[in-house]
């Protein structure tokens, strides 16, 4: 498999493709399967459509190394959906992770003011050495380049406190980039897949980016 790719197509189909056991780390935010809209009434694909959404987590814990993790977003009102795939596909649950917001991304019934993701494992890795903590500091990415854009300082710590330098990340629901981003910027290699090509070609920009930064750093 080749690596430091963004791919532009469905993540099952492409994921297929690709040997099993050969990713390190799955980093990921799927739709959230909450038919989403943001004020300027963009949507999500496959925000509305759960098959499409939870059987790349099948094709995710097949290419993942033995005893290795994913770490999955998740919105909580799909969260039976989420519970089921995940444990259809092998993955077992052994963390969960909160990060409280200061300010409210919705109102409904209660504010709005968290996001979240399971720590799954395909069989037992190692306890990390030095564990990140299960809450950790949100920080608002501006939605520049992708709706739900997660941003680069939110996933960061995710990718150091589960992977080492020169590990495969995987992100089969890429957005604009930002877990591969994550990635490269901590020394690890990465594989985004994504369903849109527009926010493929923002991603590839995104990493255009920082590999020009590496090497200007490297050259100062
Ligand atoms: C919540 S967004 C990810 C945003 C990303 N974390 C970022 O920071 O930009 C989920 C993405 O998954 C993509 N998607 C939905 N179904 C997909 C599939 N089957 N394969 C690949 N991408 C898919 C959507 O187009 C959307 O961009």
């Amino acid at each position: 498999m080749e690596h430091n790719q963004i791919l532009c197509g469905d993540a099952t189909i492409i994921l297929s493709q690709y040997a099993a056991e050969c990713v390190d780390l799955v980093i990921t935010d799927p739709p959230y399967l909450c038919r989403y809209k943001d004020r300027d009434g963009r949507t999500l694909a496959n925000d509305d459509n759960p098959d499409a959404v939870l059987a790349v987590f099948e094709e995710a814990y097949r290419v993942l190394k033995p005893d290795s993790y994913c770490i999955s977003f998740y919105g909580w009102n799909a969260i039976a959906a989420f519970s089921q795939a995940w444990a259809k596909a092998g993955f077992t649950t052994v963390g969960h992770i909160v990060w409280p917001k200061r300010y409210a991304s919705r109102s409904g019934h209660t504010q709005y003011r968290h996001e979240s993701a399971f720590v799954l494992t395909k069989g037992w890795p190692p306890k990390p050495e030095q564990p990140i903590s299960d809450v950790q500091e949100w920080a608002y990415s501006g939605n520049k380049y992708h709706p739900t854009e997660k941003a680069v300082s939110v996933i960061a710590p995710l990718v150091r406190g589960f992977s080492k330098r020169g590990d495969l990340v995987l992100d089969p629901f890429s957005g604009s980039g930002s877990t591969a981003v994550a990635a490269a910027l901590n020394g690890r290699d990465y594989l985004g897949i994504e369903l849109e090509e527009r926010y493929c070609n923002l991603a590839r920009a995104r990493l255009k980016g920082v590999s020009r930064y590496q090497e200007q750093r490297k050259a100062a």
